[in-house]
């Protein structure tokens, strides 16, 4: 991004690249008669970092979030943006500095893809020049082609081409803080996974403040660096990071919430990497066998694994492999390979269904690491719950 592209004309101190959210007290009731839909919600969202609202539907998401830029106002209690209170600004202004996107996108259907886009830049003042080199700019992150995309109108694009389009008008004034309520709702489940993707990349680099709201637990944790979950009557059950929600449910509604499956859910957090592997003698053909045959005795796996010049593995081979004066050239038993960067869940899906004992890891130039197992896995649980335990409950 250029320095001209975050700058803002009100000057840049004006409004920084990501502002801290506050929620103190905030409440809201519709209706005196019924339960608030939100209650007395206190949390904070240090600057840059995505909270993703969660729970049933009718629990407060919405309302709460819609708070924060005013287009609900609070009956009680504050949401302070870099220690201002939202109640001190005038909520157009407030809202023209917050980004929004919604499932139902809301795009201009008779403006095209460019001028909405442009929407708010336009709005502040933006000159001409200066709007269109961003509006090229944002077409570009958000991986559109702007020759082809530029003229068209939202109809005659797709529903996750209209959702990128939708985000890309948020962020266009590079607000410090976005507000996205069900971005990704109404998609197809694999469009749906490459936006969330797309957009954690996005977020890496420009790092802004995000409220996400969802109803699916598993975006959530996808997407937040930390999760409120709401329960019925706009209640705050929990406020913490996806491990720790998983590790340490609050209480039996974020237990029921988060799912039986939550033990599953964790592994998709963390990466083959984290684990600690089991060793495995690596030998090269021509090699003196005895010296393999002695370290296999000492070793934490049963088998020996056959390695080219450069490290990286290309069979498994069994003791009575090794009863010879040397290394045979293979091709030993075929290893499943595991890279690093997987995924703990990913690897173990891979090692139950291709029924191996063994995922061989190897690191991003193909050379071996060292020998993932299941009890492996199972081990890396128990000690990160023993961890939770001893872990202050957030
Ligand atoms: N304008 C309104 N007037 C009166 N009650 C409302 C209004 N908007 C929402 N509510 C009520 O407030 C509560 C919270 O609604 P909200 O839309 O914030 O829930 P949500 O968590 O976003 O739900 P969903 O997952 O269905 O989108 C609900 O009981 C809802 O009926
Ligand atoms: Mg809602």
């Amino acid at each position: 991004m250029t320095a001209s592209a975050t700058a803002h004309p009100e000057g840049p101190s004006a409004f920084p690249q990501a502002a801290a959210l506050s929620f103190r007290e905030a409440t809201k009731v519709y209706d005196p008669a019924a339960e608030p839909a939100v209650d007395r919600l206190s949390l904070e969202v240090p600057a840059g970092e995505i909270c993703v609202l969660v729970g049933p539907s009718g629990s407060g998401k919405t309302t709460a979030m819609r708070l924060v830029n005013r287009m609900i106002e609070l009956t009680s209690g504050d949401i302070l943006l870099d220690g201002v209170s939202v109640r001190e600004r005038e909520p157009a202004e407030l809202r023209r500095h917050i980004g929004y996107a919604i499932q139902q996108i809301g795009l201009f259907p008779h403006r095209t893809v460019a001028e909405n886009i442009a929407t708010v830049p336009r709005l502040l003042g933006w000159p001409e020049d200066r709007i269109r080199a961003r509006v090229e700019e944002l077409l570009a992150i958000i991986d559109l082609d702007p020759e082809e995309m530029r003229h068209r109108y939202p109809a005659q694009l797709s529903g996750g081409q209209r959702q990128r389009v939708g985000v890309a008008r948020a962020i266009a004034a590079d607000p410090p803080l976005l507000l996205m309520d069900e971005p990704f709702g109404a998609i197809d489940p694999i469009t749906r996974e490459r936006l969330q993707n797309e957009f954690l990349r996005l977020q890496r680099e420009i790092r802004k403040t995000v409220v996400f709201v969802t109803h699916d637990i598993d975006e959530a944790i996808k997407m937040g660096d930390r999760i409120a979950v709401l329960r019925a009557g706009g209640v705050l059950a929990q406020y913490a990071p996806p491990e720790q929600l998983l590790l340490a449910p609050a209480d039996d509604f974020v237990a029921d919430f988060v799912g039986a499956d939550r033990g599953l859910k964790r592994l998709a957090l963390e990466r083959v990497r984290d684990v600690r592997l089991w060793h495995a003698p690596a030998v090269r053909a021509g090699a003196p066998a005895a010296a393999a045959r002695d370290e296999l005795e000492r070793a934490e796996v049963g088998y020996a694994l056959l390695v080219d010049d450069a490290g990286r593995p290309r069979g498994w081979l069994a003791p009575a492999d090794l009863g010879g004066d040397a290394v045979p050239a293979g091709p030993g038993s075929p290893v499943l390979l595991i890279d690093r960067a997987d995924t703990v869940r990913d690897a173990l899906s891979r090692l139950l269904q291709e029924e191996v004992a063994y995922g061989v890891v190897v690191d991003d130039d193909g050379v071996l690491d060292g020998v993932l197992s299941i009890e492996l896995i199972e081990d890396f649980l128990r000690a990160e719950g023993r961890r939770a335990a001893e872990a202050p409950v957030r």
